[in-house]
């Protein structure tokens, strides 16, 4: 089948998302979600077959360019594009002329000047992707900028909690750690409340932002209360790299409070599904044995993670803009 056929075929049945760019959840409509989701269930298949590569992207170009440093969503997102057929390249500021002084804008137009038609971004800066989105002319993803938003770890979260317990609507979701610091637990919170989940955060009350009840989440402050209310517990990472000053006064403290062992998790009167965006800190937020355990779909998001990008630049990439 032509790639043209086939993109065809895959959007009359489809329909479009309400937006340009991929820049956060947020902006997002539930039915984009919806969109995004069953359209990664098509990919899903297609990457689970012998021949695992369809010609859809074939005549689009796409620069994956990190700022910061990634390996799943990096990795994930270039294994998405091959077997979508995109040509792809990749950039990393720490070998780049960034090094030199070489702005933003100044890097992605000459990035474009190569007639490029996507950017897949991550920046350490809150709102990167949405001013680049403004500067330039391309399709922009954000694959996470500073603490703001993880707009693709979220659907593939999502779509992982979706693959185990079917629809969202009324299920769940606890989200245990560095909520303050967090670019996923944002986005989380928007997706899965925009598919009709109920959210909560945990951890302690230096690391859950002010205002986060004005989203619509409830705060626990007890980890075993908040497991006992879940059907899922995210745990996150502590961002360290994000902290200007000292949140909690050591590790080994936040580990007996908020970290998940498998003696708390088999104490639960049900059992729970466990997830971690990663990278995991072994040993603080969870350990060895929960995140290797049957409860644990973290591989599985991994997994999920290259049809729901597969799923995002097909979107992107179909729309008129
Ligand atoms: N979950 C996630 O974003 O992982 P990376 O930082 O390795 O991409």
């Amino acid at each position: 089948m032509n790639p043209d056929s086939y993109r065809n075929r895959f959007q009359k049945k489809m329909s479009h998302l309400s937006v340009n760019h991929l820049l956060g959840i947020k902006n997002l409509t539930k039915n984009d979600i919806e969109l995004i989701l069953s359209t990664a269930q098509n990919f899903k298949e297609v990457i689970n077959r012998p021949i695992k590569k369809v010609p859809s992207l074939r005549d689009i170009t796409i620069a994956n360019l990190f700022f910061e440093n990634s390996t799943r969503t990096r990795l994930s997102f270039e294994l998405a594009q091959k077997r979508l057929s995109a040509d792809t390249i990749n950039f990393s500021a720490s070998n780049s002329s960034v090094k030199k002084g070489e702005t933003l804008i100044d890097t992605v137009n000459n990035i474009l000047a190569m007639k490029v038609d996507m950017i897949v971004m991550r920046h350490a800066s809150a709102g990167a992707a949405v001013f680049l989105s403004k500067k330039v002319n391309a399709k922009i993803i954000n694959a996470g900028d500073g603490a703001h938003e993880h707009p693709t770890q979220a659907l593939l979260d999502a779509f992982s909690i979706q693959e185990k317990l079917g629809d969202l609507k009324g299920k769940k979701i606890v989200i245990v750690g560095d909520i303050l610091h967090s670019r996923v637990a944002l986005s989380n919170i928007f997706c899965l409340q925009k598919l009709g989940a109920i959210v909560k955060v945990c951890g302690p009350l230096t690391l859950i932002p002010k205002h986060i009840r004005s989203l619509g989440v409830e705060v626990e402050l007890d980890l075993k209360k908040a497991l006992e209310w879940c059907d899922v517990a995210n745990m996150l990472r502590i961002q360290l790299e994000r902290q200007d000053i000292k949140y909690f006064p050591t590790l080994r403290e936040y580990t007996m409070l908020y970290g998940l062992d498998k003696e708390l998790l088999d104490s639960l009167s049900k059992k729970i599904i466990v997830m971690h965006p990663g990278p995991i800190n072994r040993g603080v937020e969870i350990t060895s044995d929960v995140a290797d355990s049957k409860q644990s779909i973290i591989l599985d998001q991994v997994e999920n993670g290259v049809a729901v990008r597969m799923a995002v630049m097909f979107l992107l990439a179909g729309r008129q803009g």
